[in-house]
């Protein structure tokens, strides 16, 4: 896309800001200085967060017969990650400047010494995925002079990524530190696992280490078996699971973007060998359509199709969902046809059959897998990002999250026009009767306006007002956070109204021990 088609993203800065204003999300620890790269999400941010999983789970669980949830442990059996190869494949290579004590990744290095070119390096760096590194690096590295360059040889094209960063580890001498500047005090790349350790049992020795899960897909594979027999499901299916993971990252930050704790959001979808191009481009659809359902502009998402050397050797293709956050265009998503590598892997490691038999051609056999595997924080992100505006109103301007009715926090906010008694009495009242079914925000806190304000800063789709004249006809205001638009309507329709400005069927919520609600018409 040119430059001036690009679709643009709000300031990281005002998003963050807003986050901590409104108690969406709080720096971890932040008494104490707070915790690097970890993140707590504050009354609102919990909401949206929650939402945004219900939403995901509602689409691929709920609403399938062809997708069980599981939910399994964080900590799993060490054997699960050298068989997954993360114990061994799962590092970044580091290198530390000898002059000023400051590690970085190898490939990271590499490409800050084309700050020079004028790029905007930093910005550019922090967007970056491992596989995406190589090729940025690559081209960017046919601009720098001939003694900088990163020979792409033969020998990187046909194994990727290893190779290709071990003709960065022989220039890495010439480079200066990014931090300090020197030259020639850069240390060879070390690899340098992303996977947080811990022990299980009272003594921490060796033979007690236990990792933190770097991945919920894992949890699904070892538990194929399990679902396959208890669920007696025929393929293709597949299994979700939604929880969190943990990566000791080098890089981080661009707030919640990278964190070293986070949530994803997994599907292992099985599918019978030589079907998996056409389930690769069932869930490529799939997956775009429920973010652009949910409200993200469909020009602010695009999908970036990984070539050849990037791909994992196990891995026959792989796509990113990338959204236009504020520091550009990065991955919200990953989608990947992954052959049957992980099954195979787990069954040769733990001596288990976990072949799949095939009642219509009475073959027994190993299935293929595609994996959608979302980031629940980074589509906290893109979700706050894709919704913020700015907008006049009146002589001043507003700031509004035109957030889903699915996503946002607060659904509905009650707006005593006085806080005089029969007035709060009535409101209350409505408030009472509109929480049963939405999450809701009473206010009686200063002008009506500023009150609008800030239930737009935080998304609210729908005000009810009770002013005076409320106590006589016994009616309220209704006031569209989107179009401003004001409608009065008697109380003795009001859940009902709310509910259809709401979306109607396609409103989620989910009351006490239940599904979803369905009001009926008086
Ligand atoms: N099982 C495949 C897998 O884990 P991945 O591309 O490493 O693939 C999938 O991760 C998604 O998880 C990413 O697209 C991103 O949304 C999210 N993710 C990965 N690392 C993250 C991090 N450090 N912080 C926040 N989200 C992260």
């Amino acid at each position: 896309m040119e430059p001036e088609n690009m679709p643009t993203a709000p300031e990281m800065a005002k998003i963050v800001s807003l986050c901590q204003r409104r108690g969406f999300i709080f720096q971890s620890s932040e008494i104490y200085g707070g915790l690097s790269s970890c993140w707590d999400y504050g009354p609102l941010g919990v909401e949206l967060k929650r939402n945004i999983k219900e939403a995901w789970w509602r689409a691929n669980v709920i609403q399938r017969d062809d997708v069980a949830g599981i939910d399994s442990s964080i900590l799993m059996h060490p054997k699960v990650w050298e068989a997954s190869g993360h114990i061994q494949g799962f590092s970044d290579p580091l290198v530390e400047c000898k002059a000023c004590n400051q590690r970085f990744r190898a490939d990271h290095v590499w490409v800050l010494a084309v700050k020079d070119a004028g790029h905007d390096v930093q910005g550019y760096i922090s967007t970056l995925e491992p596989a995406d590194l190589i090729r940025k690096a690559v081209d960017f590295s046919n601009r720098l002079p001939e003694h900088l360059r990163v020979a792409e040889s033969e020998q990187a094209k046909r194994f990727g990524k290893k190779d290709l960063l071990q003709n960065l580890t022989s220039e890495i001498a010439k480079i200066p530190c990014p931090a300090c500047e020197v030259v020639g005090k850069l240390t060879e790349p070390r690899q340098f696992n992303l996977m947080f350790k811990t022990h299980m049992g009272p003594v921490e020795e060796q033979a007690n280490v236990v990792y933190m899960r770097p991945e919920t897909a894992q949890g699904i594979f070892v538990n194929f078996q399990n679902v396959l027999n208890s669920t007696r499901k025929k393929l293709p299916f597949g299994i979700a699971q939604i929880g969190k993971a943990f990566r000791n990252e080098i890089t981080t930050g661009n707030f919640i973007f990278r964190s070293r704790e986070f949530e994803q959001m997994e599907i292992e979808f099985f599918v019978k060998p030589g079907t998996e191009e056409e389930w690769l481009n069932y869930w490529l659809e799939r997956r775009l359509k429920w973010y652009v359902d949910l409200g993200i502009k469909a020009e602010s998402l695009r999908l970036r199709k990984h070539q050849e050397r990037e791909l994992a050797h196990y891995a026959k293709a792989c796509y990113d969902v990338e959204f236009v956050f504020p520091m550009g265009w990065a991955e919200l998503e990953g989608i990947a046809s992954r052959g049957n590598f992980d099954l195979t892997q787990h069954a040769n490691a733990s001596g288990k059959d976990l072949s799949y038999y095939d009642e219509e051609s009475k073959e027994h056999y190993l299935p293929f897998v595609i994996e959608p595997s979302a980031g629940v924080d980074r589509s906290v992100l893109a979700f706050l990002c894709g919704a913020y505006a700015e907008e006049p109103d009146k002589d001043e301007t507003r700031v509004v999250l035109h957030l889903h009715p699915n996503l946002a926090p607060v659904k509905v906010a009650v707006l005593p026009l006085s806080r005089k008694d029969p007035l709060v009495e009535m409101a209350k009242d409505v408030q009472v009767n509109l929480r049963t079914l939405f999450p809701t925000q009473y206010d009686d806190a200063q002008s009506i306006g500023r009150r609008y304000r800030r239930q737009d800063e935080i998304g609210t789709p729908l005000c009810v007002t009770v002013d005076f004249q409320s106590l006589e006809d016994n009616q309220v205001t209704i006031r569209d956070r989107d179009s401003m638009s004001q409608i009065r309507i008697p109380v003795a329709v009001l859940v009902e109204t709310v509910f259809k400005k709401l979306g109607g069927e396609d409103f989620l919520t989910l009351p006490p021990g239940g599904s979803v609600v369905k009001v009926e018409k008086e």
